[in-house]
């Protein structure tokens, strides 16, 4: 087993990508639209297991954390667009911008921190324009007139809502700090240069949490929040080498954060940015209780005291999760074939978690009536339990390939020893089953084949 060169790797991993449907250019039979992406068949129903996983391990009662404290998350669905003093109370209108610079020459417009290493294609080097803030929100209007009033933006983050349904929430679940509201959801950010591939888009989704606690106690809870948050990453099947965490320095800190840690992913384009842990004080709640004032301070009905929650929070992106995903499980093998030919067979190794297809079932020939039948009673048994994937086209070398190249855990294979009609009659009522990654098959009997495939897949 191989990985690919650095410098190729994510251009194939891009191609794999395309041709088993997990991702599709944007608008694509009409050019593209630099920064958005589509995501098929397959990665949509990766992005669904990965969403799930993060919903189903944080939403809930009785969660345990440091010295043994219990909490509660809460989850809230809320709009993207919400009223502009939102954003001005927040500070994004004004400061949630990057610096900007254009090349007189080629008109090309660059983020100033990340200036490209290649050539003006105008000729020698860029000839850049002071630098200036951009704004990143996308702009609309909400209703039928186009003026200043009606000017909205499309949520850059999707926090917010969090902070401004803080009463409300708190209200209605019956709980008490330390606790959590979760919520995750797509965001829009106008960025001057998308980049590789969907590390870096225009429109993605976030999963974010805003865990509520008492001032004081919020060192802790960030250094908790960090390692619960490495593990489910690794939980997910991301080897742990590739997992890393950077402080931020002091003087590099947001203007609300006392503290952040981002957990890292080694990306083929370098070490990145996957989640972003900061301890963001008591900032957001005061400032909109200041510019609402609709935010009472919470009363700790322990201590007898009044304040504004500090707050951790743990932001995620949800396509930079599906990224650090593939990467991980792609690899390349060279093996011989039955002629003494070298192929390569391509192979995405998913954790069963969030395989998007973790059964294929295939009867030997799809002209046989009672292969098929018996295929179909295999197929009706195995799809209360698993993700399963139906494929009676080509050879069963090819289904292989193609199912390995999904990322499928296990193919199920229906032949005519299952039928009672091969060269083996005590193989009868058995099915093959074929493992993705060491590509071993054993005779499984029909009846035990979940209770199997759930023990090797440890589901
Ligand atoms: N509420 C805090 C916040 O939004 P952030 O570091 O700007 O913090 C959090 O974003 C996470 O959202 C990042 O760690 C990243 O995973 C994801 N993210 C941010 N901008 C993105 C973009 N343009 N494309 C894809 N994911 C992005």
């Amino acid at each position: 087993m191989s990985k690919p060169s650095k410098q190729s790797l994510l251009d194939k991993i891009t191609a794999a990508c395309k041709r088993r449907g997990f991702i599709f250019p944007s608008s694509e039979i009409y050019g593209g639209i630099n920064g958005f992406w589509d995501f098929g068949p397959a990665g949509a129903q990766l992005k669904r297991n990965v969403r799930d996983l993060w919903w189903d391990t944080l939403v809930g009662n009785g969660h345990t954390g440091p010295d043994n404290e219990k909490f509660d998350i809460v989850g809230l669905d809320a709009a993207i667009i919400m009223n502009n003093k939102v954003w001005e109370a927040s500070g994004h209108t004004t400061s949630f911008s990057d610096p900007m610079v254009d090349c007189r020459k080629c008109k090309q417009r660059f983020r100033a921190d990340m200036l490209p290493e290649t050539k003006c294609t105008e000729g020698g080097e860029h000839d850049y324009t002071d630098v200036r803030d951009f704004n990143l929100m996308f702009k609309t209007h909400v209703g039928p007139v186009q003026d200043d009033d009606s000017t909205a933006y499309l949520r850059p983050e999707t926090a917010q809502a969090i902070f401004v349904q803080f009463q409300n929430v708190l209200t209605v679940s019956r709980t008490k700090v330390p606790f959590g509201i979760a919520q995750m959801g797509k965001a829009f950010r106008n960025e001057i240069n998308p980049r590789n591939y969907i590390f870096r888009s225009r429109e993605f989704e976030q999963m974010e949490l805003e865990f509520f606690v008492k001032p004081g106690t919020e060192d802790s809870w960030l250094h908790w929040w960090l390692n619960k948050r490495m593990e489910w990453y690794v939980a997910l099947g991301i080897k742990p080498d590739n997992l890393s965490i950077e402080w931020h320095p002091q003087d590099k800190l947001a203007h609300y954060a006392k503290a952040c840690a981002d957990i890292m992913y080694a990306f083929p384009f370098g070490v990145q940015e996957l989640e972003g842990i900061a301890s963001r004080t008591d900032f957001d709640l005061k400032a909109h209780a200041e510019h609402s004032g609709k935010i009472s301070p919470y009363f700790d009905t322990e201590t007898n005291q009044k304040y504004y929650p500090y707050v951790v929070e743990p932001s995620a992106g949800l396509d930079r999760t599906i990224l650090a995903i593939l990467c991980d499980a792609y690899c390349e093998e060279s093996l011989t074939n039955a002629k003494g030919q070298t192929e390569t067979r391509t192979v995405f190794r998913f954790h069963p978690k969030v395989a998007p297809v973790t059964v294929a079932v295939f009867p030997l020939l799809r002209n046989r009536p009672e292969l098929i039948e018996k295929a179909e009673q295999v197929f009706a048994d195995l799809r209360p339990h698993f993700r399963v994937q139906w494929d009676d086209r080509g050879n069963i070398g090819k289904r292989y390939r193609y199912q390995d190249e999904l990322g499928t855990p296990y193919c199920v294979t229906i032949d005519f020893d299952t039928i009672g009609a091969g060269e083996t009659p005590d193989n009868a009522n058995t099915v093959t089953v074929r493992d993705r990654d060491t590509m071993e098959q054993v005779r499984i009997p029909v009846p035990e084949v979940t209770s199997y495939l759930k023990q090797c897949m440890n589901i």
